[in-house]
């Protein structure tokens, strides 16, 4: 693990990066080696009737032959860059530490370099859009702390619908969990963060309105490493390193119960969308999930030995709550839901590099998740895999890191492990 991190450090230290540009065809890369595609070796691979998947057409396809590509200056070794793009597809927002730049994805020119009160010791590593129904835009940015004594932020930037900064920025405490894509209630409203110092308190702002006091959901004893909104807002699920997780009343805060003993450092909390069940992922390796019916009733307990033998840090339910897919190192279960049977097992043989991005697409039809520093993509009704990723010549960070799936304007792609954003046209 820490070689991998060493690896991943250096490979960004090594980028020469430009500033945002868009590019097209192979031009991008003229002075590259030629590449051999890495690509795992495949222990298990999808399966449809029985028969493995194989490479759609030009696949793997390699860093180099992208639609277009967006950059942003970072300093190096600085690895706090990240994406993020708006859901209707029509901005692309980067952070790169420091700086937050946006740019139209029409045009592909820098449209705003939205500000936010720059704090010594604070660096910006994650941002998310949330459309706002009066049309514009909220931009969160997420900040990690790099020297002692300095404070946690998160920070509200409002954008307009043409991409500009309007408005005030709100300033709330605590830090974003890596491992929760989307901190905020459904209705994009409300934000969780955590303490940003103990890790051990929850806490909620309501972003509309400009009260940066939280309500606090407080009580675990060690690090709470994801947080989720029930899909109705009136609850938040916790799950931490103190081996329980904690179901509070997302009004009130009041603890509503507490799942005890888990047997682990809990790492993921998530409900099904269609609000019946939640779940945690424990370190032992297992996956507990509980009926909201009955909270107090036994867990039903799956991906554990030899299902998985490493920590499971993805778990995705397809919007219908009808698959709940599920990724650790080097391996991808899918289960039917809530009957839990596999119905496919993806695995390849180096179990160093982990699964990130989970990402239904198309409601159940396709699958895309991020391994071997690249982004892959299965599709289960065409029994066909994808594969848009570096080549063993290229500069490229670890199986994790800030990125993003994205499928929008008829583009797939996002943040690379080399910290540059790749598009592909994406097949109809
Ligand atoms: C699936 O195919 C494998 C060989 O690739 C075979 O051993 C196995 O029996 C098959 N399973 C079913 C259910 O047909
Ligand atoms: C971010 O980019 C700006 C240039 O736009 C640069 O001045 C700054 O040093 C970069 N920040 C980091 C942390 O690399
Ligand atoms: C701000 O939010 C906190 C926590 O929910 C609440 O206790 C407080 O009353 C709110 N303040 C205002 C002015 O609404
Ligand atoms: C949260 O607390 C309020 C006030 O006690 C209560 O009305 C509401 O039903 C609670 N919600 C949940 C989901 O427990
Ligand atoms: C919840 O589960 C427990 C333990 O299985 C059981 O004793 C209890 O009757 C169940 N409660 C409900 C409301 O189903």
């Amino acid at each position: 693990m820490i070689t991998r991190l060493i690896l991943f450090i250096l490979s960004y230290a090594l980028q020469t990066l430009a500033s945002p540009t868009r590019t097209s065809g192979n031009t991008a890369d003229v002075a590259r080696a030629p590449a051999t595609p890495v690509t795992g070796v495949i222990v298990s691979d999808f399966r449809k009737n029985n028969v493995s998947a194989r490479w759609a057409v030009g696949h793997p396809m390699q860093w180099g032959s992208e639609d277009a590509k967006f950059e942003f200056p970072i300093a190096l070794g600085s690895q706090s860059f990240a994406g993020a793009i708006s859901g209707d597809g029509k901005y692309l927002a980067l952070v790169n530490g420091t700086d937050v730049k946006i740019i139209a994805l029409d045009t592909g020119s820098l449209v705003s370099m939205p500000t936010y009160p720059a704090k010594l010791g604070r660096r910006p590593d994650s941002v998310r859009f949330v459309s706002l129904a009066t049309g514009g835009y909220r931009l969160i940015l997420g900040t990690y702390t790099y020297s002692a004594g300095a404070s946690n932020a998160v920070y509200q930037l409002q954008l307009s619908s043409e991409g500009l900064q309007t408005g005030d920025v709100g300033e709330y405490e605590g830090t974003i969990s890596s491992a929760d894509t989307w901190p905020f209630s459904n209705d994009g409203r409300r934000l969780l963060t955590i303490n940003g110092v103990t890790h051990h308190d929850a806490y909620v702002y309501d972003l509309d309105t400009h009260n940066t006091t939280s309500l606090k959901l407080t009580g675990h004893t060690d690090s709470i490493m994801s947080s989720a909104f029930s899909p109705d807002g009136k609850l938040v699920l916790t799950a931490a390193w103190d081996a329980s997780a904690k179901l509070w009343n997302a009004t009130t805060g009041e603890l509503v119960h507490t799942f005890e003993n888990t047997g682990g450092q809990n790492w993921i909390a998530r409900f099904s969308p269609d609000g019946t069940h939640l779940l945690i992922t424990v370190g032992t390796p297992s996956i507990r999930i509980w009926s909201l019916n009955n909270l107090t009733s036994e867990p039903v307990i799956i991906g554990t030995k030899p299902t998985y033998t490493q920590w499971i840090r993805q778990v995705s339910f397809s919007a219908d709550s009808k698959f709940l897919a599920t990724g650790a190192y080097g391996k991808i279960v899918i289960y039917s839901f809530p009957s839990l049977e596999i119905v496919q097992t993806w695995e390849i043989e180096d179990q160093g590099w982990e699964i990130s991005e989970l990402l239904w697409l198309e409601g159940t039809k396709r699958i895309a998740y991020r391994i071997l520093g690249g982004l892959e993509m299965y599709d289960f009704e065409t029994n066909l895999k994808y594969r848009w990723g570096p080549g063993e010549m290229d500069h490229w960070g670890g199986g994790r890191g800030p990125s993003g799936v994205v499928k929008s304007r008829g583009w797939i792609g996002g943040m690379d492990s080399d910290a540059k954003e790749r598009f592909w046209k994406y097949p109809a």
